[in-house]
């Protein structure tokens, strides 16, 4: 049985779907911190088996304890933590807390229970404003804000982890910007308040939820001026998740991948992508910069590919498509 911390939240429920395809038993771990307990009854309609569930905290010892005397867990995958980027820089204590703390005392638990397969949810963050596109997992790595640094911090310590105790399994994976819902519609991603990311904002603009997208800066060098990302549609991501797991349970080791597409869009061309598989308009203005956002960032996923043999299979028109179909099924999220 394979553990998922955070396995209620957007790309951690996906990976569960993605899991039960592939065959393996899941247990989630999760506080509804930032999720709904509804998207349990949803995972159940996707995989025709209900997933096994403890409501609980990554930082509670004690409770990670009695969950790895309980059941035969082979392997974490570990989603849980806080993930907003302006948030982090009002309230650093919180993100250290959850994301590096809570994180050091899952694999303190781990070593206790002498579990050793680890696969950690990094971010492109890490790169920081990159010199060059496309980044490689060699490219300089930086950071801005306490989210990153989290990231940072705790890549470190895995690292640092793996160099002192050889048998330890451990893969660090750099997700770019994930987007889209799994196509029945059942579970997407459901932000809390007004959303910080650009798809989720743009599809709550779609519904009518929003009056316009405000398009941060128009003068970046890119394009057509607005910021360029490489954004992966989450069901991808998902799987990129279950070929780590298989990978590492075969040969073990530290990995460390971007997981991205390769392919890099504007926010403009997303914008257009998305009306046409709406068949909506999207009303937008272009203001100024969002402070600490980058020109452009996105990935060389070829070491992913060559060592996973994994590789993205779902365009931008997928990702529109079933974002949209998620955002129509569930005006109001999970509520
Ligand atoms: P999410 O907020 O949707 O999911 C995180 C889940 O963890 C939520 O269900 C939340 O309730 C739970 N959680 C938070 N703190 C917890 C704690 N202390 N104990 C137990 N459960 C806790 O976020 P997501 O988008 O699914 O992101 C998952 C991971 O991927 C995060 O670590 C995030 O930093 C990382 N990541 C996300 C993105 C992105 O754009 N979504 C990009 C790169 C990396
Ligand atoms: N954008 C807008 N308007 C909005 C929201 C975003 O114009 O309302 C623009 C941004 O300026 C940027 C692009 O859309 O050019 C993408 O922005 P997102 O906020 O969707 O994503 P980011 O690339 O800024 O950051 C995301 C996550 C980070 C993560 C990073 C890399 O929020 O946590 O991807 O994975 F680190």
């Amino acid at each position: 049985m394979i553990l998922v911390t955070g396995g209620a939240g957007y790309i951690g429920s996906h990976t569960v779907v993605a899991l039960a395809e592939a065959g393996y038993k899941t247990l989630i771990l999760d506080n509804f911190s930032n999720s709904h307990p509804a998207v349990l009854d949803r995972l159940e309609r996707i995989s025709g088996t209900r997933p096994n569930f403890v409501e609980g905290d990554i930082r509670d010892g004690d409770l990670l304890d009695s969950i790895f005397k309980q059941y035969s867990i082979t392997a974490v995958m570990h989603f849980a933590g806080l993930k907003s980027v302006s948030e982090s820089v009002s309230k650093p204590l919180e993100y250290h807390a959850n994301n590096v703390l809570g994180t050091l005392n899952l694999l303190a638990a781990m070593q206790r229970a002498e579990l050793f397969t680890f696969i950690f949810s990094s971010s492109a963050t890490v790169y920081g404003d990159p010199d060059s596109v496309p980044v490689k997992e060699e490219s300089p790595r930086s950071t801005t804000n306490p989210y990153g640094r989290s990231k940072l911090i705790m890549e470190d310590i895995l690292d640092d982890l793996h160099r002192a105790e050889a048998k330890w399994n451990i893969a660090r994976l750099r997700y770019f910007n994930p987007v889209g819902a799994h196509e029945s519609g059942l579970i997407g991603e459901d932000p809390q308040g007004i959303p910080n990311n650009l798809m989720p904002y743009v599809n709550q603009v779609a519904i009518g939820h929003r009056e316009k997208l405000s398009i941060f800066g128009g003068d970046y060098p890119t394009v057509d001026g607005t910021g360029v990302r490489d954004y992966i549609h989450v069901m991808d991501l998902a799987e990129g998740h279950v070929s780590t797991l298989d990978y590492l349970l075969k040969s073990g080791g530290m990995l460390t991948a971007n997981l991205g597409t390769g392919r890099a869009y504007s926010v403009l061309e997303m914008v257009k992508a998305f009306e046409v598989a709406s068949m909506r308009s999207v009303k937008y203005e272009i203001v100024s910069r969002r402070s600490g956002d980058i020109a452009e960032c996105w990935a060389d996923p070829s070491h992913a590919e060559k060592v996973l043999g994994w590789k993205t299979r779902r365009g931008l028109d997928q990702m529109c498509a079933d974002s949209w179909r998620w955002q129509q099924r569930n005006p109001e999220g999970y509520q």
